[in-house]
């Protein structure tokens, strides 16, 4: 367990398009290529993938990867970084497209999932699509590349098991960051690592403080994910809250206020969720235990210390706005209500 910082935290201040001004150029360009990369020979294919794409996102490992390849390359941002921050969305989003399906979600990004609207066969084949064109991107970066993001995507399959038979579990904290990092960090590291490892004149440090950034954000990013599910509405996370618990997803505020409970010998909120919510009420029941805790406080410390030891891994990269825009990036994380 990390040691729990309570002081110094810079408090977040600037707005998400203002932190990716040094990279607002590369960002459209990817904007434009990543449908036009995806296109097929299927008019069925494209139209699920221009859908997919016209419904946002943040984008932010690529925005991960551009930035890191500038911080350590003077600004420049060689073309197979550009071509790895594709792949990396990509990547990212076979993976959600897939999740849906899983979950049998109905709305991401505040519009319709590809099973809700066209089936869960279709969605299916959409993300294996999308997952072919990653792959083939990879491919005409360099065989390293393959060979990371081939074990990442090894990973992913593994948190992503991981979570589904821990369903109604009350995990330990050790076992939930272990899944965050398989399902989520693991695609952040692939790609800041890989990033580093491709750029022309980088070093072991490079690669090092690329690997330990990346980690350690991905972490706090899928901790602050699961509060958001706690604390934000439909307009501001583009899907219905409070659906983790109810669904037995059991994440760091619950874990925090299971322990907090139990500490004064109250086990109702274990009881509730271990008996699978099994009579109607016992779902709200147990979400009001979790809000009436300080499981959402603590959950948020903990990212924030995530956060900090992203930061620090930074020290060893040349300052320059590209770097400071990954420190920003990190603190917007943590405050981020969307
Ligand atoms: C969303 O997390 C899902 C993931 C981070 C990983 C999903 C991974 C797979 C489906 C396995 C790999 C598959 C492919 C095609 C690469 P979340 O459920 O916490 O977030 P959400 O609430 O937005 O769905
Ligand atoms: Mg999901």
């Amino acid at each position: 367990m990390l040691n729990i910082i309570t002081e110094k935290l810079p408090k977040y201040a600037k707005k998400l398009d203002q932190i990716i001004k040094p990279i607002e150029k590369e960002l459209f360009l990817l904007e434009d290529n990543l449908t036009e990369n995806l296109k097929s020979e299927s008019p069925d294919l494209d139209k699920m993938i221009r859908y997919f794409f016209r419904s946002g996102g943040k984008r932010l490992r690529p925005v991960i990867v551009m930035l890191f390849s500038k911080a350590i390359n003077r600004g420049y941002l060689p073309t197979n970084n550009f071509e790895l921050a594709l792949a990396v969305e990509m990547i990212h989003t076979a993976s959600l497209i897939h999740d849906d399906v899983i979950d049998n979600s109905e709305t991401r990004r505040g519009t319709l999932t590809l099973n809700k609207k066209w089936g869960a066969k279709t969605a299916i084949i959409t993300g294996d699509y999308v997952l072919s064109m990653a792959l083939n991107k990879l491919t005409s970066i360099n065989l390293l590349a393959v060979e990371m993001f081939s074990k990442t995507l090894n990973e992913l399959c593994v948190g992503e098991i991981l979570q589904k038979n821990q369903d109604y579990k009350i995990i330990s904290m050790e076992d939930y960051i272990n899944k965050s990092e398989r399902k989520t960090a693991r695609l952040f590291m692939a790609g800041t690592e890989c990033a580093a490892a491709i750029t022309p004149n980088s070093n072991n440090l490079m690669i090092n403080s690329a690997r330990c950034y990346s980690l350690d954000f991905g972490i706090a990013f899928q901790v602050i994910d699961d509060i958001l599910n706690f604390s934000g509405t439909f307009s501001q996370i583009g899907k219905p809250a409070e659906n983790d618990l109810k669904n037995g997803i059991i994440t760091a505020p619950v874990i925090f206020a299971v322990q907090e409970y139990e500490e004064k010998g109250d086990f109702t909120l274990r009881k509730l969720i271990e008996t699978r919510f099994k009579k109607e009420k016992d779902h709200k029941k147990a979400l009001k235990l979790v809000l009436g805790s300080n499981g959402i406080n603590k959950a948020r410390l903990m990212a924030k210390n995530y956060i900090q030891k992203a930061v620090n891994s930074l020290d060893v990269i040349e300052d320059n706005c590209y770097k400071q825009a990954l420190i920003d990036l990190s603190w917007y994380t943590v405050e981020r209500t969307s």
